[in-house]
């Protein structure tokens, strides 16, 4: 499907509980009540939007939470999805701690590629990061997954107070594994919002003096990541500076919430509630009608410069 811009939209990432075992500082605060069960949709509901989704073009999508692992049943629901006529990827963002243990079923059921956020590789910065002590799972499942072959990146959001030694150890899981180490600007969402970012211009200036880097043009994913690889790197380094550099003019993104929200932009509440048709008896001719006439309202831009319409945390979009 295109929007109004002419943006052909392939891609959605899929937001399947709000929940997060992990309470990252410019992310979740400690004190957030979670969603209900039954506002959340249930997995036939989901697979059936997926369904409507793909036959109106979209072709990959991306599994999100909060922390998607922490809902029963994530492989099995990966394993429909990839049973859908037209759905080509299925890939993964998690933080990686309950990678470990459940990176069998998400093989058997198919999944094609993890995006895994780490932030250092400092245990007690990760901790006084995450709020929890549980570095070690998390680098046991990145080993895991890719010993098993399939696409491993790594998310890291750089703070303004982590030290460069740490930001560099972080990325040189690049030179040391076929990882594609992507660092990403803050954004102003949740406690991004007052959580100082590392400045990017800086964050530039440390991969230049470190490599020799040249640009990569073939793309290994489907968004804004500008990526770089250097001799000495088996996988690459990447720059998501999404506030600072617009993408939207390539924008191929919707977003599905949890409680069943189409998103139709990052930084806005503009949408469809899907939930409400779902459970108001729509047909498929009806959600697709509504869905395509969403798209029509896509923003053209994202507005963080110009402060964050959006009310919706990132634990309730996933990224
Ligand atoms: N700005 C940028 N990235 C963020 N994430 C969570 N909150 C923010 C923010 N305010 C990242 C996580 C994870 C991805 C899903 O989103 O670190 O890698
Ligand atoms: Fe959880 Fe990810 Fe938010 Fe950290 S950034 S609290 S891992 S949802």
């Amino acid at each position: 499907m295109t929007d109004a811009l002419g943006r052909e939209i392939n891609y959605l990432r899929l937001s399947i509980t709000d929940r997060c075992n992990l309470r990252c500082r410019y992310c979740m605060p400690h004190d957030v009540p979670a969603v209900g069960h039954s506002d959340i949709l249930r997995y036939e509901e989901i697979t059936r939007l997926c369904r409507i989704a793909a036959s109106l073009g979209i072709c990959n999508i991306k599994v999100t939470g909060g922390e998607p692992l922490v809902r029963k049943g994530c492989a099995s629901l990966v394993g429909e999805l990839k049973k859908i006529p037209g759905i080509a990827h299925v890939t993964l963002t998690t933080n990686g701690v309950l990678l470990s243990e459940q990176l069998n079923d998400l093989l058997a059921a198919g999944i094609d590629a993890v995006n895994i956020s780490l932030d250092t590789l400092h245990p007690a910065h990760y901790a006084e990061i995450t709020g929890f002590n549980c570095l070690d799972k998390v680098l046991a499942g990145m080993e895991q997954a890719v010993a098993a072959g399939i696409r491993v990146k790594i998310n890291c959001v750089p703070l303004a107070t982590t030290p460069e030694d740490e930001l560099l150890q972080v990325l040189q899981l690049a030179e040391k594994w076929p990882v594609d180490v992507r660092l990403i600007e803050m954004m102003p969402i949740g406690s991004g919002k007052n959580t100082a970012g590392y400045p990017m211009p800086q964050l530039e200036q440390l991969l230049h003096r470190t490599w020799d880097l040249t640009p990569s043009e073939q793309k290994r994913g489907f968004g804004p990541a500008q990526y770089y690889t250097a001799p000495n790197l088996r996988g690459s380094i990447g720059l998501i500076a999404a506030v600072s550099h617009g993408f939207c003019g390539q924008c191929n993104r919707v977003r599905l919430t949890s409680e069943g929200y189409l998103k139709l932009c990052l930084s806005s509440d503009a949408g469809l509630d899907l939930r409400a048709l779902l459970r108001g008896g729509a047909t498929d001719e009806e959600i697709r009608t509504a869905i395509l006439d969403a798209i029509l309202r896509k923003p053209a831009h994202h507005h963080f410069a110009a402060g964050m319409p959006e009310t919706r945390p990132m634990w309730q979009i996933g990224g």
